[in-house]
């Protein structure tokens, strides 16, 4: 039986360069860290956003005026539906272990609907062979998109610079990350590269490895942290163990628990110690630096975090 899809959408803006007009723009994950700064970054590029939206969260998009479709990625049979004139598609869904079906069903709608462009978010060194899921879901869809013969391209960030605000607890940060360096990136920036991927940059299949700026110990970000936020901060080195054990009390997926304390012993040995150009290269902008960020969002790490982390 098909689910009733809620539509509400932003009309063209009058007077719109047709030159500019990239149609509508879905983006779905719109109510999440990447999704909300995507959807706000397009209402600035002359692009129709469309956020899809679980049923019943249209009124919590940042951007008011926004159109918004509602779907459930969990129900196949309402993204048709929700898919209908769309032009372009950004694809994030979270990291549970429904993901892969549905950026499956996602890939197959948008085929249907011919719609013209994807933008897939991804994972650093998604690959079939990773000891990661998380990696080997990411790739498994990545194939998905290649296959369906849609126009894509594919963002593949490291590390996002916000899950730090869930990770300081009580002036320490817990991590099995030892003196590992990680090219932690912001996830502002991974938007910029999405809204640019979906508006100006062609897309031909290629695949863009996002990193910030620097790669930076977890003692240097409780440095950053304590230093920019008068409180004093120190990084607590614990075994991978401990960390999914943390995870799993705060209801993460039993296997996305073990793939963070697994990930954590493999960023100690350098796994994300990479930085790229590929931001660059795709947006013209320099990414953002740590202490950036970290003065950015100062108020999140002087006031305790009310969300688990979910470091993918
Ligand atoms: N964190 C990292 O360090 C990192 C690094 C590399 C790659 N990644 C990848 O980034 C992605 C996560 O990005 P994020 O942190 O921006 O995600 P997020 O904040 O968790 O947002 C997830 C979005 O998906 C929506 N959603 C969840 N279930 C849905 C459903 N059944 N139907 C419709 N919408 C649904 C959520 O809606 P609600 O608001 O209604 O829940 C939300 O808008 C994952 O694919 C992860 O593997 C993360």
């Amino acid at each position: 039986m098909a689910i009733t899809v809620e539509r509400r959408e932003k009309p063209a803006a009058a007077g719109a360069d047709a030159e500019n007009d990239v149609g509508t723009i879905m983006v779905v994950g719109a109510t999440g860290t990447v999704g909300r700064e995507v959807v706000r970054r397009l209402t600035g590029t002359g692009a129709r956003p469309l956020a899809l939206v679980r049923p019943g969260r249209g009124e919590q998009l940042v951007e008011e005026g926004v159109g918004h479709v509602a779907a459930d990625l969990d129900r196949p049979d309402g993204i048709d539906a929700a898919l209908d004139g769309v032009d372009r598609l950004f694809l994030l869904t979270r990291q549970t272990g429904r993901q892969l079906a549905q950026e499956e069903a996602v890939i197959a709608a948008a085929a249907r609907a011919g719609v013209g462009r994807v933008v897939k978010l991804s994972v650093f060194r998604a690959e079939e062979t990773s000891p990661l899921q998380i990696a080997r879901q990411h790739r498994r869809a990545e194939r998905a998109l290649q296959d369906s013969g849609l126009q894509h391209t594919v963002l593949r960030p490291v590390f996002f610079m916000q899950n730090l605000f869930a990770m300081v607890r009580d002036g320490t940060i817990a991590t099995a990350a030892g003196e590992g360096r990680v090219a932690m990136i912001d996830a502002r920036d991974i938007a910029a590269a999405a809204v640019a991927a979906l508006t100006t940059v062609p897309a031909r299949g290629r695949v863009y490895t996002l990193t910030g700026p620097d790669a930076v110990s977890f003692d240097q970000v409780a440095e950053v942290i304590g230093r920019q936020s008068g409180r004093a901060v120190r990084h607590v080195r614990v075994p991978g163990e401990a960390v999914c054990e943390r995870l799993r009390g705060v209801g993460a997926e039993p296997w996305f628990a073990a793939d963070m304390g697994l990930l954590q012993g493999m960023l100690a040995d350098g796994y994300e110690d990479v930085v790229t150009s590929d931001l660059n290269s795709l947006t013209g902008i320099a990414a953002t630096p740590l202490d950036r960020f970290v003065s950015d969002f100062g108020a999140r790490f002087t006031s305790d975090p009310a969300a688990p982390g979910r470091p993918g």
